[in-house]
Parts: structure tokens; C-alpha cells; sequence
């Protein structure tokens, strides 16, 4: 017996379209599907709905979504750097993620294409991505489109249970209303281009 509610969308239904403040739930559960603390502990810490809220709200522009039949099936969120002193403008993919049982249509393509359209229309001479280096899929992808220079980045943790304020915090529960700000993943311009100077670039 056939199953149309699971029958596998067609990507050629999959439209791409600018993201909309009411698309940030679904692109954060669908965020939360791909980016998960067993597969990729780091991007999982990085992902958070206050994130894609901010990204969309400052860079609407560089945020688009694959959709279909009203689904959101992909993403891809980007914002735009500029560095004080330098002429380059950059386009920087923070996220692309696509629903794992759509993967191989060319969604993630079409995504990083657009993407890419509108990074250049603003003026941007390079692109930067970064991804966790076990993701292999990710860079295969990336490589595929033309990304290289990759540059190791370590993450490093300390586990701050034991640390004496932790400890002391844990034991007076008023303390527990610090507010938490929310740390990025960080991202560096390659210092080569900074240090590039053009009198007539724009
Ligand atoms: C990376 C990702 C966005 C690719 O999306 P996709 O829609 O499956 O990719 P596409 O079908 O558009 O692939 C385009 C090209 O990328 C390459 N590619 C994509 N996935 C690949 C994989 N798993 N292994 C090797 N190459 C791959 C291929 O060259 C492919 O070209 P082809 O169609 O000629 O084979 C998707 O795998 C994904 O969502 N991954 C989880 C989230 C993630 O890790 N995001 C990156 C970090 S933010």
C-alpha cells in the first residue's frame, strides 16, 4: 500500500524564497533535526532560536528558505561583514541546512546560489563558511562549490562545574537569575584579503 503523507517531496517542487520572521520556528526545528549534540556537539551549542531570530532580523536580505508544499525543507542564513580600515565586503554562510530526506536534489545548491547571487549584488568579494571539520558531507559540498583555503579552527572546553563560584552559586539560588549571553561561533576574516589594499573598490 502506497503512503502519500511519507511519499518524498519532489525537489522540483522546492522553491527558493527570502525568510520571513514567521518561517524562524521551522527553521529552527529543522536546524534542531541536522544540528544535534551527538553528530555535531559544536554546531549544537551554536544553534539557538534567539540566533536565527537575530540573523533574519539584521540580515534579511542573506536569509532564504527552501519550501515546499508550505514546508520548510532548507535554509540557508547568511549576513554580510565589513571590516573598518578595508575595502572588502564579505558574505558570510552562517548556516545551511537542508532536510535530511532531501539531500542529493540539489537544494543545498540552489540555496548557496541564490545566496551567493545576493551576496555579490551587495558587493561582497569573498565568502566564508565554517563547519565542524569531522562534517565531511558539509565540506564535500562546499568543495563542490567552489570553497577552499580551509583553515583549521579549534574549539576547546572546560567543564566549569567543579570551578569554586560555580559551586557557590549552585548552593544560593537567587544567584541562578544571571542573565546568559549567548556566545557565537566565532569567525575570521582571512587576514590576507584585510591586508589587500584597492583604491578603487567599492
Ligand atoms: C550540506 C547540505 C546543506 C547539502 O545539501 P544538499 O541539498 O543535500 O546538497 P545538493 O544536493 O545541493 O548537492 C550539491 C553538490 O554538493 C556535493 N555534495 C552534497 N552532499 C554531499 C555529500 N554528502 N558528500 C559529497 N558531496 C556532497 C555534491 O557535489 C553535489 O553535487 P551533485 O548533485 O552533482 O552530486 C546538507 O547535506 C545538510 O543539510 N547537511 C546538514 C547540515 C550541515 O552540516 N550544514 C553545514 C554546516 S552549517
Amino acid at each position: 500500500m502506497s503512503d502519500d503523507t511519507h511519499a518524498r517531496p519532489l525537489a522540483s517542487t522546492v522553491t527558493i524564497r527570502e525568510m520571513g520572521i514567521d518561517d524562524v520556528a521551522a527553521v529552527f526545528h529543522l536546524g534542531e533535526r541536522l544540528f544535534t549534540a551527538k553528530k555535531w556537539p559544536n554546531l549544537y551549542r551554536s544553534w539557538d532560536a534567539h540566533d536565527v531570530m537575530t540573523i533574519v532580523a539584521s540580515h534579511n536580505a542573506f536569509c532564504l528558505v527552501a519550501v515546499s508544499n508550505e514546508s520548510v525543507v532548507g535554509f540557508a542564513l547568511g549576513s554580510s561583514l565589513e571590516k573598518r580600515g578595508s575595502a572588502w565586503r564579505y558574505g558570510y554562510l552562517e548556516w545551511i541546512g537542508v532536510d535530511s530526506s532531501m539531500n542529493g536534489q540539489g537544494i543545498g545548491k540552489r540555496l548557496l546560489n541564490r545566496l551567493t547571487e545576493r551576496f555579490i549584488k551587495y558587493g561582497a568579494r569573498m565568502m566564508l563558511v565554517d563547519t565542524d571539520m569531522e562534517n565531511q558531507a558539509a565540506i564535500q559540498f562546499f568543495k563542490a562549490h567552489g570553497f577552499g583555503n580551509a583553515a583549521p579552527h579549534v574549539y576547546m572546553s572546560r567543564n566549569l562545574t567543579a570551578h569554586p563560584d560555580y559551586v557557590r552559586k549552585k548552593s544560593k539560588p537567587e544567584d541562578t537569575q544571571a542573565t546568559v549571553q549567548r556566545q557565537r561561533r566565532p569567525i575570521r576574516v582571512p587576514d590576507a584579503e584585510i591586508a589587500i589594499p584597492e583604491a578603487n573598490s567599492a
